[in-house]
């Protein structure tokens, strides 16, 4: 199997030239280029436009999330990037993911269930008094009834999801190396775990965009899918 296709790098950049000098060097190592809220508010739609010359699958990671019609119309702004996937927070409601359900052409909507920088006791401060999984579970069936293509979670909740729902695109963010630093990410995986319970896709930032050898951790990623399943 070819699991190259599977990793989506994380370009969580600022500035223009030091993110295609990055895609430069690893792009016939990923499957597609994940673009974040970090370099779309210094660099734009236009900056996407440049990316998009690499000819690699675009994952537009902008969580929308606001009332239906703001949401509608900020992503009528996005359609021409016709980027391959586009995020929404799920908790924005049913009635904010099916006004966008409409416009969508070739691009899939990928709903963000949970940050996998939250844990339990987040959930607890906020109000919500149900465990991670029943939250994450909920909101994929808010996602799912809308029309979703596919729902990002921890890697934790990849085997309940995929046992659930079947036919769903599973974005896995929270992935890392045996060894490596978690950061700010409570919910983390190694790749093959994420991959053997089910994910579709992984995105995978700093493993790769902070080491010293980018195409060597790729390298050992894809080791360690192939080790684990
Ligand atoms: O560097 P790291 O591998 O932790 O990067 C993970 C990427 O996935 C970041 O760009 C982050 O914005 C994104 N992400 C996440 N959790 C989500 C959705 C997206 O970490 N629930």
């Amino acid at each position: 199997m070819n699991f190259k296709k599977k990793i989506f790098c994380a370009l969580d950049f600022s500035e223009l030239d030091q993110t295609i000098q990055f895609i430069k060097k690893i792009k016939d190592h990923i499957g597609g280029i994940k673009i974040g809220l970090e370099f779309f508010c210094k660099n734009g739609p236009a900056g996407v436009e440049k990316l998009k010359e690499f000819e690699l699958p675009i994952f537009l990671d902008l969580k929308l999330h606001d009332i239906p019609n703001t949401v509608a119309k900020a992503f009528k702004n996005l359609i021409h990037l016709s980027p391959d996937y586009l995020t929404v927070h799920l908790n924005g409601g049913k009635r904010m993911i099916q006004e966008l359900i409409q416009y969508k052409k070739e691009t899939k909507l990928i709903g963000v269930s949970m940050l996998t920088s939250l844990d339990q006791n987040d959930l607890k401060e906020s109000g919500i008094m149900c465990d991670e999984i029943s939250y994450i579970e909920k909101l994929t069936r808010i996602g799912v009834s809308s029309g979703i293509d596919g729902v990002v979670s921890s890697p934790k909740e990849v085997k309940l999801l995929r046992k659930n729902f079947e036919k769903l695109i599973l974005v896995t963010p929270g992935i890392r190396l045996p060894n490596d630093d978690k950061n700010d990410q409570k919910r983390t995986e190694t790749p093959g775990t994420a991959i053997k319970n089910g994910s579709s896709l992984l995105i995978i930032g700093r493993t790769i965009t902070e080491s010293n050898n980018p195409i060597s951790s790729i390298e050992k990623i894809i080791q360690n899918i192939k080790d684990e399943i």
